[in-house]
């Protein structure tokens, strides 16, 4: 039943305007991680439905806040760098501005890290557990410009349920 679903919904996005589809991507993701308490796992399966709904992405992951360093987290994708320390890169410069950063060109963003050299465009965007960072979700482009206000709009309500189911479950920071 599962599958039938899943392909139907698929071919509804056919139809849908950007901000239904991300309406729809965020009721996909919190069905399937809201009976769940473990981050890393929720983590895993955040990513490859990004990565497999999302067009023209060829990154998606997390990178996890740990002892005051990024550390790499479930991703989709190529191999990525580990350790990305707080103020550097598009991640870590997420963290210390506390903000979502949406880069239209990485090779402008002065210290972006290229981890895959296809990567053109970004959004990073903070995962907080009440008020504090604990993780970053980074997605990347071939594309220039690929992600725009709906996009980070759409992303940042999915992180937002993260943050609120990951509450529910007791996660602390
Ligand atoms: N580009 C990121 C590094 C992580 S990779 O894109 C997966 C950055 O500048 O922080």
């Amino acid at each position: 039943m599962l599958p039938v679903c899943y392909a139907l919904l698929q071919y509804l996005t056919l139809y849908m305007t950007k901000v239904e589809e991300y309406g729809l991507l965020q009721k996909q993701i919190e069905a399937i991680i809201s009976d769940e308490a473990d981050v890393i796992a929720n983590m895993a399966n955040i990513s490859a439905l990004l990565f497999e709904t999302l067009s023209d992405v060829n990154w998606a992951g997390f990178y996890r806040l740990v002892d005051n360093e990024l550390v790499l987290g479930p991703f989709q994708g190529k191999v990525a760098c580990i350790r990305i320390p707080v103020g550097k890169g598009v991640c870590g410069t997420s963290v210390a501005e506390d903000k979502t950063m949406r880069v239209a060109n990485v090779h402008d963003f002065s210290g972006h890290i290229a981890c895959d050299a296809n990567s053109n465009s970004e959004i990073v965007i903070p995962v907080k557990v009440k008020g504090k960072i604990i993780a970053v979700l980074d997605i990347d482009s071939p594309i220039y410009e690929r992600f725009d206000e709906s996009d980070q709009k759409g992303l940042e309500s999915i992180i937002n349920a993260f943050e609120n189911i990951m509450i529910k479950h007791g996660v602390v920071n």
